[in-house]
């Protein structure tokens, strides 16, 4: 991990020769090159000098944009700023970056004219703003998270996650996408509504949270202590994906998620493998045989009544998904790299991405990692497991069915520890409802396209909860692109997005007036 204070003195990105991507136009993919500082370019200034007297200073990309662009050079400089905080959730060691990163979105939001209380938890802060509530008016919460993912590995980045570089029309830093740049589109549009009408139409909630990468844990509490105060007509949240660039998409499907760990303990401590090899049974191969047994060859997950509760597509769906303006295989296959596609036989891949489950090992470890070789038997072995849940799937019997399976097949002379993780319920609403409509207006209106009808195959764990605390339905309008490489090295967001996020922003708040 990188010690994020180093972060907070940089300088803005390095040389950039960036160019403006004409829309459609096909994306180059990021080379290390592209980020050494070029000799002719002083890419030491601050963004904001560069900004206010026109120095090149961050390269030519910004004042090209922002002459042909809505967007002002301030806000980029926010961009910048929300994505320089470390705020990195799974780990303790950045709890005071979350912190500093929560001041600096309250900060903000009280800038533009809103209240904002910065709500302390059990673990990371909530960040809680709202304007004056009228009663006549229609209320809207919209949500969001400023956590990220660990930005690991680190090598494989390009340049540094936490300190933000522009290429190409593309920011490039981890929560790039997910979930900062998307939430900041939804502060610019609040804010750009505010200054053109005085007021926003609507009574609104704006709740950001600093747990959402590890299950939302402490959110749900948050909901049901403030249930009255929080009292609303719908929910809003930009954390999930747009098809293609310039494609606007409702999402009205997440998966749910539900985590395990498992422990395989042979003997006491490492042993010399050549002393009892052989006479004891070892740890990693009983791990490697139990998580095999997972699966069939074909993909399929071998748990015993695992598919028991899961809804069959609906025809229309599937339908719609063929429909779609582009090839959910071939993207699959260029995204990853994949030598070839796997998966469930009788589904395409958005189908089994969208609405089927999944048992994904996401982690594993023992033994000897270091240089050459090591003649040892393990003492331990460990690995993480989360389950991709579908409708009607319900978590807690995933567990206990995984349990079940888990410990019939585990191999002879081991012992076998399991530790469950956190879950967050699937999420399924209805795209033709009203809100659901007006959101489909929106989204229309912001990006000038016809808009897709999707479902999503990540999860946001306290979606359902909105629903069932306090009982509103969710509009899903993301902003993520297919190559925005959210969780993974090089994760970008193209300052298109945020620009035609600020308007999807200010469409949906003048629709959700009405
Ligand atoms: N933004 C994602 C969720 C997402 C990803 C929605 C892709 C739609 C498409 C969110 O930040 C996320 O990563 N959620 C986690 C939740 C988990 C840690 C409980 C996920 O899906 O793994
Ligand atoms: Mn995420």
């Amino acid at each position: 991990m990188s010690d994020g204070r180093r972060n907070r003195n940089s300088s803005f990105g390095t040389g950039l020769l960036c160019k403006i991507v004409p829309r459609h136009a096909e994306r180059s993919e990021a080379k290390s090159k592209d980020f050494a500082a070029a000799p002719e370019d002083d890419s030491t200034g601050s963004l904001g000098s560069a900004c206010n007297d026109g120095a090149l200073n961050v390269g030519r990309f910004p004042e090209l944009w922002f002459k042909l662009s809505t967007m002002r050079p301030t806000y980029l400089e926010d961009f910048y700023s929300f994505l320089r905080f470390p705020s990195v959730s799974t780990d303790d060691q950045f709890a005071e970056k979350l912190r500093e990163c929560a001041q600096w979105l309250a900060q903000k939001l009280k800038s533009i004219g809103l209240e904002a209380d910065i709500v302390a938890t059990a673990g990371h802060p909530i960040v809680w703003a709202r304007n004056k509530h009228r009663p006549e008016r229609r209320t809207v919460l919209i949500y969001g998270h400023y956590d990220v993912q660990p930005p690991d590995p680190l090598e494989l980045w390009d340049s540094p996650p936490f300190e933000p570089v522009l290429k190409d029309g593309y920011v490039f830093a981890r929560g790039a996408t997910d979930n900062k740049g998307q939430i900041l589109s939804h502060i610019l549009g609040i804010q750009e509504t505010i200054e053109q009408n005085r007021e926003l139409p609507v009574n609104l909630h704006l709740v950001i949270e600093g747990e959402e990468e590890i299950g939302s844990a402490n959110l749900g509490s948050f909901l049901n202590e403030n249930r009255d105060a929080l009292r609303c007509d719908v929910a809003v949240v930009s954390d999930t994906g747009m098809i293609a660039r310039g494609l606007p998409t409702l999402s009205y499907g997440l998966r749910g998620v539900t985590a395990l760990e498992i422990k395989v303990t042979g003997p006491k401590m490492d042993l010399h493998s050549g002393i009892y090899g052989g006479a004891v049974a070892n740890p990693i191969t009983a791990l490697a045989q139990l998580l095999a047994a997972l699966h069939d060859h074909e993909g399929r997950v071998a748990i015993a009544g695992f598919y028991d509760r899961v809804k069959p597509l609906e025809d229309w769906e599937r339908e719609a998904w063929r429909k779609l303006p582009f090839d959910g295989d071939k993207l699959v296959l260029k995204e990853t790299g994949a030598p070839e596609l796997f998966g469930e036989t009788g589904y395409n891949s958005l189908e089994r991405v969208w609405a089927r489950p999944t048992a994904e090992i996401n982690g594993i470890g023992g033994g000897y990692q270091g240089k050459g070789t090591k003649t040892v038997i393990a003492s331990h072995a460990m690995a993480k497991l989360t389950f991709r849940l579908v409708p009607e799937q319900e978590a807690d019997e995933i567990l206990k069915l995984a349990n079940t399976h888990l410990r019939k097949n585990l191999p002879k002379g081991v012992t076998l520890e399991i530790t469950d993780g956190h879950s967050g319920p699937w999420y399924l609403t209805d795209p033709h409802s009203p809100i659901g409509e007006a959101a489909q207006r929106a989204l229309r209106e912001a990006f000038n396209a016809e808009v897709a009808l999707i479902r999503e195959g990540g999860s946001i764990p306290i979606v359902s909860e909105f629903r069932s605390i306090l009982g509103v339905e969710t509009l899903l309008m993301g902003l993520a692109l297919p190559d925005c490489r959210a969780h993974s090295p090089n994760e970008n967001f193209p300052l298109e997005n945020l620009e035609g996020g600020i308007r999807l922003n200010k469409a949906i708040l003048q629709e959700l007036g009405h």
